[in-house]
């Protein structure tokens, strides 16, 4: 393999082997599948590296007849969006039944935050900063899919965004690397667990490899291009982190990289992944990329698009059916080895081998456990849990909130307030009509006690420019003692294929909110907000009260924004992406670098805007409590490190107001001089911290030296002494600051 011209040689960073296998378990698995793949045709090799949808069609679930005769021809390795336990029953009995060598079908699925129960979207769960609920919540979405029948999740999704315009932000983790890769780890143990062959686990699929939320202007599928110093500074990170959990596979990404689509790239899949981090699991395509590539403009045909996807290390084909059609010509003629096509089978069957599916292909179609282990009520109380723990309150003046029980009438004004749509749009076999709405929520939370007053007022549909409904909202207001505004985004506004370059509040829901909170004078008001992206919301900022982000909470929205609004839950998220004044401001995001004229240095030559602050209305790692925390006493245990010692920095946090509540305390490093520029803030841990009204804790942080590398100009990691800059405190703008040193 030649190395591309513009990829230094980079030392090895091995992987964890898929699933985290021991090495006698690699050897006894990859036995398997050696004595299975040298008893294979080419047609056969081929076929694993085929997937093709099923058809989940009112008729209910079935494939085209086509695929049917692929299938039992054994030439389709994988078939997507099937489950049920009957169904995927039905399609294994088809390739096992039928096929010369009885080769099982690996069923793969979106499942990107539940199955059937459905919880928080990933950039909500992101803002909960619970690593535990956020593990929990992917192991109860694969033991919900692998109950119907799954095998592999095409998740997490880890793309990296510092763009609000681009709609996919909802699925990701946000805009920091670290982070992103502690949720990564999490998520990756989440779905695949500690045995591959347990029936509550699913083989994960670390996406899109790479660079996808780097599209220019937020718009979708649009071009990427980017250093390799940021490529592998900022983007590569968290896919590194989920395959050093054991992520046993990858899947493309639809953009073009610095000039090569990512489907035809090997600097991504044979020098990055295999060469550099040794990864030996196996890269599926996204949905019809390789196709794609003709359109890219770099394959005159199928042929050619077939021949590079494959020789750029790229080992099955999702949709268009490329590598079944091509790939048997082009190892005829030469044009590729059949050395690579054994190579991609062999990756595609140890994860069957791993999931068990080769020693019995129907352990996962179990009705009884499909029956018994779906949307159970433990499962709603943990997706509740997780939907409160990642609600951001975003401000609360003249504590408006928590709202008083003690009320006799509440209006409940906006498009969102009575809508089942607060799941996402990604949600798998999740049902909006299981859902619990807002209205719902307070029905449950309040009873009959309670006069519930609703209206919609006005539409969240882009463009919408109709008023026709604020008058009466506006009344059903002045009739209440408090309001909940409850506005937002529809689910298919932010999603994949839905970019927007205006991220306001859609339709006329502002003045919608304006007219409301003007009519009812100092009564309490209330703002919930139900999007998927960071959106546009100064001018809303400037009138209402309070305001509390709540993403789409899934399938318990409704019971969990009822338990922050009455404060039987103390919101303690903390946002995990930037929330722009202006979207002219983006991309913004916190770790940004100092400029040669920081804003400050000059009145008028300096890094800035003539009409707006450079700073966020919301910055990374902001949320605000019920109660107040203070930090103290920041104290390093010494005032410099060399070696391999490690720093102790201990902070004081108090508790210092009426209510219970957890803290996200976070600790920022800035490193103040280097051989490259260096962002003014990098998040290096956090603790999330529970104190009781009135108590005090001391937290201890440790800071080893491995953890002030950087990569350098020539694309190295090192350590390079110099001063650094510790800063803790509650979000990524305000906190205690002091000075370390590392010494040679
Ligand atoms: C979609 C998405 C990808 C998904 C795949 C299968 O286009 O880009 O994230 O896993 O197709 O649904």
């Amino acid at each position: 393999m030649t190395r591309p011209h513009y990829a230094p040689a980079i030392a090895p960073q091995p992987t964890a082997l898929p699933f985290e296998l021991s090495p006698i378990r690699y050897r006894e698995l990859t036995a398997q599948v050696e004595s299975l793949l040298e008893r294979m045709t080419l047609e056969e090799k081929i076929g694993q590296m085929t997937q093709f949808t099923s058809n989940r069609d009112t008729t209910g679930p079935s494939v085209g007849s086509d695929i049917e005769q692929d299938i039992r021809a054994g030439r389709v390795g994988s078939v997507f969006n099937a489950f049920d336990a009957d169904f995927t029953r039905e399609l294994q009995q088809l390739a096992v039944d039928n096929s010369r060598l009885g080769i099982p079908l690996l069923f793969g699925y979106d499942i990107i935050h539940g199955f059937r129960t459905i919880f928080p979207i990933p950039l909500g769960q992101a803002a909960s900063w619970n690593l535990d609920g956020i593990e929990r919540a992917a192991h109860i979405a694969a033991t919900e899919g692998a109950a119907a029948g799954v095998h592999w999740s095409f998740t997490p999704m880890l793309d990296i965004s510092r763009d609000p315009r681009w709609g996919r932000v909802m699925e990701g983790p946000g805009e920091d690397p670290w982070l992103a890769s502690q949720i990564a780890t999490a998520q990756v143990r989440g779905l695949q667990g500690h045995d591959p062959e347990a029936t509550d686990t699913l083989a994960a699929c670390a996406k899109h490899f790479a660079g996808y939320g780097a599209v220019e202007a937020g718009r979708e599928y649009n071009t990427v291009d980017m250093s390799q110093w940021r490529l592998r500074s900022v983007y590569l990170p968290p896919f590194k982190a989920a395959l050093d959990a054991g992520c046993a596979t990858v899947m493309t990404a639809f953009n073009s990289l610095n000039g090569l689509p990512a489907t035809a790239d090997p600097l991504l899949f044979e020098r990055i992944l295999r060469d550099e981090w040794q990864f030996q699991g196996f890269v599926v395509t996204d949905y019809t990329a390789i196709m794609e590539l003709e359109r890219h403009g770099v394959a005159d045909g199928a042929r050619q698009a077939a021949k590079k996807a494959v020789n750029a290390g790229v080992d099955m084909d999702m949709q268009d059916g490329y590598y079944l059609d091509e790939l048997g010509g082009l190892v005829e003629s030469g044009e590729v080895a059949e050395a690579r096509i054994d190579q991609a089978v062999r990756r595609i069957l140890l994860v069957k081998a791993a999931l068990g599916l080769l020693e019995d292909p129907y352990r996962y179609s179990d009705r009884e456990r499909e029956r018994t282990s779906i949307l159970t009520d433990a499962h709603r109380q943990a997706a509740r849990e997780l939907a409160r723990e990642s609600m951001v309150l975003l401000k609360n003046d003249e504590q408006v909130l928590p709202l008083s029980k003690d009320i006799s009438t509440l209006a409940v004004i906006g498009p969102l307030g009575n809508t089942q749509e607060v799941i996402g749009s990604w949600h798998a076999d999740g049902d909006a009509e299981q859902a619990i709405s807002l209205m719902t929520g307070l029905r449950n939370r309040l009873g009959d006690g309670v006069e519930l007053l609703q209206a919609e007022g006005a539409s969240n549909e882009i463009g919408s420019t109709d008023t026709s409904g604020i008058d009466e909202a506006v009344r059903l207001a002045e009739q209440a003692d408090a309001v909940i505004l409850a506005l937002g985004e529809r689910q298919e506004y932010a999603d994949e294929a839905a970019s927007r370059a205006d991220i306001r509040l859609p339709g006329m829901q502002l003045e919608l909110a304006r007219r409301v909170i003007e009519a009812v004078g100092d009564k309490p008001v209330a703002t919930v907000l139900f999007n998927g992206r960071p959106l546009e919301l100064t001018d809303l900022e400037a009138i209402a009260p309070a305001m509390l982000e709540a993403w789409w909470p899934g399938s318990e929205a409704g019971n969990a924004v009822a338990d922050v609004l009455f404060g039987d839950y103390n919101p303690s998220g903390k946002l995990t992406m930037t929330f722009p004044r202006s979207v002219g401001q983006v991309p913004l995001y916190y770790n940004h670098f100092n400029t040669g004229r920081p804003k400050g240095v000059d009145p008028k030559y300096a890094s800035q805007y003539l009409d707006i602050p450079n700073t966020p209305l919301y910055p990374f790692g902001f949320g605000l409590s019920y109660t107040e925390f203070e930090y103290s006493r920041l104290d390093l245990d010494r005032p410099s490190i060399s070696g391999e010692q490690a720093l102790s920095i201990r902070v004081t946090l108090t508790n210092s107001g009426e209510r219970r509540g957890t803290e996200v305390a976070q600790l920022y490093l800035r490193d103040l001089t280097a051989s490259v520029v260096r962002p003014v803030r990098e998040l290096k841990d956090f603790q999330r911290v529970t104190l009781e009204p009135g108590e005090s804790r001391t937290l201890t942080f440790w800071i080893t030296r491995d953890q002030l590398a950087f990569l350098d100009a020539e694309l190295a990691m090192r350590v390079q002494p110099g001063r650094f800059e510790v800063q803790i405190g509650s979000s990524s703008e305000a906190g205690q600051t002091a000075e370390f040193v590392l010494e040679e």
